[in-house]
């Protein structure tokens, strides 16, 4: 048995932490902060097919850096997982890799949704934790941008109680900007072609089909004021609508493109600081549900090309944790409320069962986060740089502890 020495808890009390693991240890907690292992309902662990970018060998070992124990991982991997058999490949691929990873991840898997793949629905739904819809373009070539399509989407999932989680931007408006600015090769024009209307106009659909079918929309990486007050709105009319944000709309704007360039690049794109101060409020009265990392690595050498070239999305899971616990030690959001938003909420929008998982977050030190010190694949954050406390140091999980200090 290892004991961990008066660890702070969430309700900031101090206690001693007795954990069957099978060893003898002393270990000094006073400067730890004992939390669940947290959920991560946003991933992309590029299996099968982009594996050169991660694989869940480097992402367990990245989650379990990050204080994750669970993850749901997204369906726009090569080939995508529209039908069951991909399905089923996929999910033998990450049982082995988890095996030899050597960490109890545990996970959860989105199904892709295209125009010619709703017969599968009915072979899957059983195994998936909800439909993945892109309603705009992204990495891969998932894409349901049609009126009907969704329609028939929401009917099937109404018909097999499921969560529908969406990519809201509006294909139409992106590719009208895109042919418009064509030419410019500023990083900040990836923020005007995926414009805030793109966004707006998805998520006000979205809303309607919920409203129309009594289906649960979850809501991905929400980042503008806009959307925030649709969903606000659809809220307090019992529309069954979750909104989840992520770090990069909490912690970057759009001023961040001179400094990162393509490693600024993500859809939705980064926003202006008004939209992530209206963010912050969201969080704090209740109307974003969750925070997750949409951890989506792209090689260095990817992100250094041209905006025309560069692939968008950000490597976060390793980050998302020390970026909220720092944000905790200035005072710009409560322990309980990071809880929340990490564990609590999506361990009920997505049912997921209990576990007995505990991290153990270093919340005394800070450091320089170092490219060096990632376990993912890719190996770089826009954060690198940045001062940060609220690494995980222990992670207690199915009976076993964890060391997870970076070195
Ligand atoms: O920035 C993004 N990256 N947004 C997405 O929608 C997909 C993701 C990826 O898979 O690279
Ligand atoms: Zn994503």
């Amino acid at each position: 048995m290892t004991r961990i020495t008066n660890v702070q808890t969430i309700n900031n009390k101090r206690m001693d932490y007795d954990l069957a693991d099978g060893t003898n240890d002393v270990i000094n907690g006073d400067k730890l902060l004992a939390i669940p292992g947290l959920i991560d309902p946003h991933v992309h662990f590029r299996v099968p097919g982009m594996q050169y970018k991660e694989d869940w060998i480097t992402g367990a070992k990245a989650a379990f850096n990050g204080g994750y124990t669970t993850v749901f991982d997204m369906p726009n991997v090569n080939p995508a997982t529209n039908t069951l058999e991909r399905l089923n490949d996929k999910i033998a691929l990450i049982n082995q890799q988890i095996k030899q990873s050597g960490f109890p991840l545990r996970y959860k898997l989105f199904f892709g949704a295209d125009k010619n793949n709703f017969h599968q629905i009915h072979k899957v739904y059983k195994n998936i934790t909800g439909i993945k819809v892109f309603m705009g373009s992204s990495t891969g070539d998932l894409l349901l941008d049609d009126e009907s399509s969704l329609h028939a989407i929401y009917a099937l999932a109404k018909q097999f109680n499921l969560i529908i989680a969406l990519h809201a931007e509006d294909e139409l408006i992106i590719k009208e900007n895109a042919q418009k600015y064509s030419n410019e090769t500023d990083f900040k024009y990836h923020s005007i072609i995926r414009s805030v209307d793109a966004a707006k106009k998805a998520v006000s659909l979205v809303i309607e089909l919920s409203k129309i079918y009594s289906v649960t929309s979850y809501i991905l990486h929400i980042s503008t004021q806009a959307e925030i007050d649709l969903i606000c709105d659809a809220k307090s009319q019992g529309i069954k609508v979750f909104a989840e944000t992520c770090p990069h709309y909490l912690f970057l704007d759009d001023s961040a493109y001179d400094k990162l360039q393509g490693k600024a690049k993500m859809n939705p794109p980064l926003r202006k600081i008004a939209d992530q101060d209206y963010l912050w409020q969201a969080i704090n009265n209740g109307i974003i549900d969750t925070i997750a990392s949409d951890h989506a690595p792209h090689t260095l050498e990817e992100k250094d090309s041209p905006l025309c070239k560069c692939p968008s999305g950000i490597p976060g899971i390793e980050t998302t944790l020390p970026l909220l616990l720092t944000a905790y030690k200035h005072g710009k959001i409560s322990l309980d409320k990071i809880i929340q938003l990490t564990y609590k909420n999506p361990k009920n929008i997505f049912n997921v069962k209990d576990n007995d998982h505990i991290v153990f977050v270093n919340i005394e030190d800070y450091k320089i986060l170092k490219d060096e010190d990632l376990a993912t694949k890719v190996k770089w954050s826009p954060y690198s740089g940045m001062r940060l406390t609220g690494f995980p140091a222990y992670i207690y999980a199915d009976g076993a502890l964890y060391n997870v200090i970076v070195s």
